[in-house]
């Protein structure tokens, strides 16, 4: 990881890995081809041509009837000699089965390529068909890290969100029914990456205003995570902080003028840039805690972070202050004249003022979670040694326990039965 020192008001960078002393050293690993463009949809038929003969197009029922013509692109697939499937059943926060039931359809209907077209939902959704369609079942035989025998059905994913990023990145997240209470959980592995992203801002451009705002919080937290991570490297740090810049100016703008092509562009390629980053790092204790959130209270994947990321800076941002100085920075915060602390913290600063202007709480309100529910989702994040270990700052379950109660409005809630509450 790069430091950065400050002297008289500029930044100085020296290309140093942080703890190591050593310089400029990393591995960028990227297998997708990809396409960024109004309109670069229309590329589909090419690429699909060279990928296989049958595709299965996975998607929701919303993203079929509002968002895309399923004619022209059904058109367009079978102008290039492929010929299609439709699968419209993927839910948000999809369950296992979910990928199953279309790994089924797909393997019915003798498909040989899979297209996700749809947000962090469906593409994850159909990364997990691809899986299941060369794999045995079920797919929690794959949850984890690195645990996929063999290689996917290649992967063509065309997001309609600006914020998943899973369309660069190997990672698929799934809801565990199978548990009690259900739980998030992640499948990473470099099979997952798919074989080509076309990013087209154009599908963007009916999001309703929650729906942006939960979709590019989560990508600012992508690159807020990637950034502060102890494996952040100098080529993902670079792809972070031009998130971080675009996010900070443009978010609240797509929020607000909703069809403005220029502005969803810079939404869609910060998306792009923080999903590579998170390819490079994973993520922090941010994503681990809001997985939890998510998932107990079906609140959206982006919103649930969201509430988080002051709570999680705040903590963090002793480890590295320098670090959370340039990310307020980045973040458009003024820092000059003040102490060396002070500065780090104008990061909450920056991240709440985003929060605010896009509409989302940094609070869970009018939710409740038991305590003795909050220590159980604590126990379970101290297992996650991958994740923790490339927090910045070192995590304890108390910690942890503490980041949930203050999340929730209620610092000083501690008996266990008793509930926390937000305010
Ligand atoms: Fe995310």
């Amino acid at each position: 990881m790069s430091t950065r020192q400050e002297s008289q008001g500029t930044t100085e960078r020296e290309f140093k890995i942080r703890g190591t002393g050593r310089l400029l050293e990393f591995a960028f690993y990227l297998p997708t081809k990809v396409y960024f463009g109004e309109g670069i949809r229309e590329k589909l038929g090419e690429e699909a041509g060279n990928l296989g003969q049958s595709a299965l197009i996975v998607s929701d029922e919303n993203i079929i009837r509002k968002i895309i013509n399923r004619k022209k692109i059904e058109d367009s697939l079978n102008k290039a000699g492929v010929k299609t499937s439709l699968w419209d059943g993927v839910v948000a926060n999809p369950p296992l089965s979910i990928a199953e039931k279309g790994a089924r359809f797909a393997r019915r209907e003798k498909c040989d390529l899979i297209i996700g077209l749809g947000g962090g939902s469906v593409i994850d959704a159909a990364k997990g068909i691809a899986v299941m369609c060369t794999n045995p079942p079920p797919l929690s035989l794959y949850l984890g890290r690195d645990r996929i025998r063999k290689p996917p059905l290649p992967l063509i994913a065309i997001p309609t969100t600006a914020g998943t990023g899973s369309e660069v990145n190997p990672y698929a997240v799934f809801t565990n029914t199978q548990k009690t209470p259900p739980q998030k959980e992640i499948m990473a592995d470099p099979l997952l990456f798919p074989r080509i992203a076309l990013v087209d801002p154009q599908l963007t451009l009916s999001l309703p205003p929650s729906v942006t705002a939960d979709a590019g919080i989560d990508a600012l937290c992508h690159a807020i995570e990637s950034y502060t991570s102890k494996k952040s490297r100098p080529f993902s740090e670079m792809l972070a902080l031009e998130t971080i810049h675009i996010l900070a100016h443009y978010l609240a703008k797509a929020v607000k003028d909703p069809g403005n092509i220029k502005i969803r562009s810079y939404c869609s390629y910060a998306s792009l840039l923080a999903g590579m980053a998170i390819a490079q790092t994973g993520t922090t204790l941010v994503h681990g805690m809001g997985y939890k959130l998510s998932a107990h209270l079906g609140i959206t994947h982006g919103r649930a972070n969201g509430i988080l990321l002051p709570w999680v800076s705040e903590f963090n941002l002793q480890a590295d202050p320098p670090r959370y100085t340039h990310l307020a920075k980045t973040l458009g915060e003024k820092v000059a004249g003040l102490g060396y602390e002070e500065r780090a913290m104008r990061a909450v600063n920056g991240i709440r003022r985003i929060l605010g202007e896009v509409g989302q709480p940094d609070r869970l309100k009018g939710k409740s979670i038991k305590s003795d529910t909050i220590e159980e989702f604590a126990r379970e994040i101290m297992q996650d040694k991958r994740r923790l270990s490339n927090n910045p700052r070192l995590v304890t379950f108390k910690d942890v326990v503490g980041i949930y109660q203050k999340a929730l409005g209620n610092a000083n809630e501690t008996q266990g039965g008793s509930r926390c509450v937000a305010s």
